[in-house]
């Protein structure tokens, strides 16, 4: 019977197949390509030598791109007002590949190495499930054979020099990873003890933002039905002017002018949907940015109703829902139409700074928008309105206030 496993080359997951082989089941890894830097080409191979019948990886990063990452930028998507939602977004491009391969390849079950105490299990078996019914799933650290087996690091180092596993053992970092186009996360280990700054050192996507370049940089990002369309940057202080239109180059950009000044870092402690609370640092360098140029446009271009409506509807929802790995589902399909209903005057120039962890907007404007009127709005014009029409406008509004105010001169209180 075969087994497709999602296979990252470390130290877990070849436990974990050397333990399926075991078992006697014929295992096929999968591995997902979204963006991360990886030598997919060495965990190929050790994924042979330790048993596996083949190794598929997949490039994912279009589809990561185009189908998580831009709605989440169109809908500002934001869990518990901080996490960007960097691992959330990447779950459901990778169980979507792991079922196809597995189909491809007549496997009965799909397996991987999340502990069974987060919130990838879920998403990832959510996934699996809504995908293809009819599939099984082993989760090794759910199993108490296997559990019970490998209780720490050192059972797991015994258990591959027996089973021939080749330990790449390059000094294993006290906290655990997870990086994508998006973001890199860390969780686990010394950051556990929410009061433990990291090191320095464990920041690998960004500068120190203390020591980012003395000079601001300055780029554009052109946004149409609230995508991305075309970012317009240089490359360093003084480089050659350069223009990004292909989705992913685009995002790829955004990373590298945040990743150079430092902007994207948080330190955060959150709510597992399991029920758990959880201490974790991210890195999300151009999504933070194109997010913010995004809710910016916003503020000239959509309607004030439309926007209240969506940010305490669509905002909170979606990304609840995709933190909680419930992606592949009705309501999903539900908000996604809503997202798409939302942005479709969101088209607009942002122009942007970034500077040593900061990202702001310096000006924004929009050939197409018609709600802002400067002279309607200004101090020094009369408008469409006279000034006096909005006397009745107070006093009408006022009409509640007056009975609060009332009550509470009647009660002593005011
Ligand atoms: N806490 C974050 C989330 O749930 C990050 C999870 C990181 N996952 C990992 N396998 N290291 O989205
Ligand atoms: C894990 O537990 O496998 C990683 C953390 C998480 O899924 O929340």
């Amino acid at each position: 019977e075969k087994v497709c496993l999602a296979y990252s080359g470390g130290l877990d997951t070849s436990c974990i197949l050397a333990w399926l082989i075991e078992k006697g089941y014929d295992v096929i890894c999968f591995m997902a390509d979204v963006g991360q830097e990886e030598d997919f080409e060495a965990a190929k191979e050790k994924a042979v030598k330790c048993g596996a019948l083949k190794c598929y990886v997949e490039d994912l990063k279009r589809e990561f791109v185009e189908e998580l990452c831009f709605p989440a930028i169109q809908c500002n998507g934001i869990y518990e007002n901080v996490y960007l939602l960097g691992t959330s977004l990447a779950r459901p491009v990778i169980a979507r590949a792991q079922i196809k391969v597995a189909q491809k390849e007549g496997c009965f079950a799909v397996s991987h190495g999340c502990t069974g105490k987060g919130n990838d299990q879920v998403r990832f078996e959510l996934g699996f499930y809504a995908l293809q019914p009819s599939i099984k799933v082993i989760a090794p650290w759910r199993d108490p054979e296997f559990y019970n087996r490998f209780a720490g690091r050192n059972d797991l180092l015994d258990y591959a020099a027996k089973s021939g596993i080749p330990v790449t053992s390059t000094k294993s970092k006290p906290w655990s990873m997870d990086e994508n186009l998006a973001h890199c996360s860390y969780e686990a280990g010394i950051l556990e003890d929410p009061n433990t700054t990291p090191p320095e050192d464990m920041w690998k996507l960004t500068v120190d933002p203390m020591k980012a370049p003395d000079q601001p940089e300055d780029f554009t990002v052109t946004f149409e039905k609230g995508l991305p369309v075309k970012l317009e940057y240089t490359e360093g202080a003084g480089g050659a002017k350069k223009t990004a239109t292909d989705t992913v180059e685009l995002f790829l950009a955004a990373n590298q002018i945040a990743r150079r000044n430092g902007v994207g870092r948080i330190d955060i402690v959150e709510n597992r949907f399991i029920g758990l609370k959880s201490r974790g640092c991210y890195e999300t360098p151009g999504l933070t940015m194109l997010r913010s140029a995004h809710i910016d446009l916003e503020g000239l271009v959509l309607d004030r109703e439309v926007r209240a409506l969506r940010d305490s509807f669509i905002t909170t929802n979606y990304s609840r829902i995709l933190y909680n790995g419930v992606f592949f589902s009705p309501e999903m399909e539900f908000l996604t139409s809503c997202i798409t209903a939302s942005q479709t005057n969101v088209n607009g120039v942002v122009r942007c700074r970034a500077y040593k962890g900061s990202f702001v907007v310096v000006g924004r404007y929009s050939e197409t928008e018609k709600l802002y009127d400067a002279s309607e709005s200004s101090m020094d014009e009369i408008g469409d309105f006279a000034p006096s029409d909005t006397t009745g406008f107070i006093s009408v509004q006022a009409i509640r206030l007056k009975k609060y105010g009332r009550a509470k001169e009647e009660a002593g209180q005011s």
